[in-house]
């Protein structure tokens, strides 16, 4: 079987971010045909239609060919106000405004940190509704939230300590390989 190229979106861009731990685990744990690949939206201006309008930001395109040539979409994000940070929905909006819009029938699944005892449980419901609307192909279980993430992952290396975590993000990236090969048979 051939490789598969995981495009990874944190919705967090901090350094010392959980998210970011959670998908560099994600890459660790996934089976050794998968490979991720981190994009980020940092320079994404704030969309604005008269932005658009003068032409699509040269981020915003790279990052979008970025989805396009992916077998798949990776996302990790916190919740911010029991929903998607402003930036990675920003960073969304952006891309769907592409022609052809390089989610539509995309492999999609996605997983949450947050130092609370949830884990983003509530963001990941909006991230769905959001992907729904640009048609995205979205792995529904298994679900992995990432609750005291403080206590999870070594502050300082980005570890995962915690091996139930990795054995749920492990099964989860399973899971995703069996996904992203069923999408793609029906798109034959
Ligand atoms: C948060 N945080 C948070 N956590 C949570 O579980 N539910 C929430 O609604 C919120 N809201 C929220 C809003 C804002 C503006 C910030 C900055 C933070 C906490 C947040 O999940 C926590 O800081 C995570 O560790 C952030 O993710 P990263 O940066 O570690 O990936």
């Amino acid at each position: 079987m051939g490789k598969l190229y995981i495009l990874g979106i944190s919705g967090s861009l901090r350094a010392g971010s959980f998210n970011r731990m959670a998908l560099s685990l994600a890459g660790e744990l996934m089976p050794e045909n998968m490979v991720l690949e981190v994009e980020e939206w940092r320079e994404f201006p704030i969309y604005d239609e008269d932005t658009q309008a003068s032409g699509i930001p040269p981020a915003v395109q790279t990052f979008a060919d970025r989805v396009r040539h992916s077998d798949a979409v990776l996302f990790a994000t916190p919740e911010y106000n029991f929903s998607l940070p402003g930036g990675l929905k920003n960073a969304i909006d952006w891309v769907s405004r592409i022609d052809s819009q390089p989610f539509a029938e995309k492999p999609v699944a996605l997983l949450s940190a947050s130092a609370g005892p949830l884990g983003g449980a509530r963001v990941q419901y909006d991230l769905r509704r959001v992907m729904m609307s640009l048609n995205a192909m979205m792995m529904g279980r298994p679900e992995v939230f990432i609750g005291s993430a403080q206590t999870k992952f070594d502050l300082g290396g980005g570890c995962c300590t915690d091996d139930a975590t990795r054995g749920f993000v492990a099964a989860q990236m399973v899971a995703f390989e069996r996904w992203i090969r069923y999408v793609k048979a029906g798109q034959r």
